[in-house]
């Protein structure tokens, strides 16, 4: 019964976080492609910068910018700011009821590093938190004056922060680390930088004083940073779901390029929505950098040309069975009708191997687990090394070959 509530929770969090997601990612969207696309209007009032005209859901809409504030501050006022902290709230009850809570199934490679539960939980924090603090310091920094010097500082700094993470945790751990420690940027720079500028200027023009322009810059530039890494943020929550992209050896320099691959379209878009030029060169350098991450994933896993089994004279049917018999004895102490692997009650992901039969089934999905990515066993826990792995692409590319 406990298995059954813990199982709905996890389900219930992730429900809760994509929808949280999706309401902070859309109204962030929405606001960016308005922001550009406002018009000067000559029936404005003087202190509205600009105008658009909606058309949405059977009604008019005439949204009007005023860029410090209208002249009399309304009585009610709409904030967003629930859909980032929601957002990030959820996401961190999620990462605790998954990775947390199953450190060594998630987080932990022994072979990276030897740590216990509580470590790399305190680590993982830890790293959230220094993520946040470095990334904060530099926006404040003398390289925050031009907007490009800092995005390329930003994107050095987030590539060495996840090459450290894979020097910590597991492919797993490290991959989805990155992705919670960039999300909390993005959530801290509402919360700590954007809302607090606004309610003081919201406050100085309530007192009839002139507000600091500093907040409105600052909390401009932290805007369009969020901007740019809301694409690379979604990808590292998809990209846990793909061995290759994960748990190869460069998946850390992938999500550099990811960065800018996410940033190239993004600017795409921005410029698009500001009614200039469409820039459609960012789509074929887009694409070029996703023949590099590809390329990256398939030099970086761990049965490349330097396994060529298939020149050793092994017979078909030796290969199948050893492949066979290394699947049950590496992999059913988890994956089995009652798994043996301490606080394990079901087979996890509904795969069982216990069989032959079973093994056949599932020959493809072990291909991408074990032989073109480290990503099974967890962590190596139960240690497979790469020339086994080399033996399991070899057992795949012959099945496939009949
Ligand atoms: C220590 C326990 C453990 C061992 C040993 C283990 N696995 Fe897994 N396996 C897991 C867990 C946990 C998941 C679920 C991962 C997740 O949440 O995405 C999983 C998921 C999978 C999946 C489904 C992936 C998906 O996203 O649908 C496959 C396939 C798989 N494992 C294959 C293997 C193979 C092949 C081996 C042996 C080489 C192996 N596993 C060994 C724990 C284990």
């Amino acid at each position: 019964m406990f298995d059954y509530f813990w199982l709905w929770s996890e389900m219930i969090v992730r429900w809760v976080h994509v929808i949280a997601g999706v309401a902070w990612i859309g109204s962030s969207f929405y606001f960016i492609a308005l922001d550009l696309s406002l018009k000067p209007g000559k029936e404005l009032p003087k202190e509205a910068n600009g105008q658009a005209w909606q058309v949405h859901g059977g009604g008019f809409y005439n949204m009007v910018k005023y860029l410090v504030a209208p002249s009399k501050m309304p009585d009610e006022l709409t904030w967003f700011k629930w859909e980032a902290y929601s957002t990030w709230i959820s996401g961190m009850a999620l990462m605790s009821l998954v990775y947390y809570g199953s450190t060594s199934l998630y987080m932990i490679d022994l072979e990276v590093l030897d740590i216990t539960q509580g470590q790399a939980v305190l680590l993982s924090l830890g790293g959230i938190l220094v993520g946040w603090v470095v990334y904060d310091g530099l926006c404040r920094s003398p390289l925050g004056r031009n907007d490009l010097i800092l995005a390329l500082s930003g994107l050095i700094f987030l590539i060495i922060l996840s090459y450290i993470y894979t020097q910590i945790f597991s492919h797993r751990g490290a991959f989805m680390q990155m992705g919670i420690s960039i999300g909390t940027m993005m959530v801290a720079n509402v919360a700590m930088v954007i809302i607090p500028g606004q309610k003081k200027v919201v406050k100085a023009l309530k007192a009839g004083e002139e507000p600091n322009p500093i907040y409105g810059a600052r909390g401009k530039q932290r805007s369009l940073h969020n901007n740019y890494l809301t694409l690379p943020v979604i990808f590292v929550m998809l990209g846990v779901h793909y061995p290759i992209i994960f748990a190869t050896e460069y998946s850390w320099l992938i999500l550099g390029l990811i960065l800018i691959i996410g940033a190239l379209i993004r600017h795409f878009f921005n410029t698009k929505h500001k009614g200039l030029p469409a820039p459609y060169w960012t789509w074929l350098a887009a694409s070029f950098l996703v023949v590099c991450c590809i390329s990256l994933s398939y030099v970086g896993g761990p049965t490349n040309e330097d396994y060529e089994i298939s020149n050793l004279n092994i017979s078909k049917d030796e290969v199948h069975n050893s492949a066979v018999e290394l699947v049950i004895e590496r992999c059913s102490a988890c994956h089995a009708k009652e798994p043996v692997w301490d606080g394990l009650a079901f087979a996890p992901k509904g795969v069982y191997l216990e069989t032959e039969a079973q093994i056949l089934k599932m020959a493809n999905e072990i291909y991408w687990q074990s032989a073109a990515s480290w990503a099974m066993p967890p962590g190596n826990i139960i240690w497979l090394d790469d020339e086994e792995r080399a033996l399991l692409s070899e057992w795949h590319k012959k099945l496939k070959d009949n």
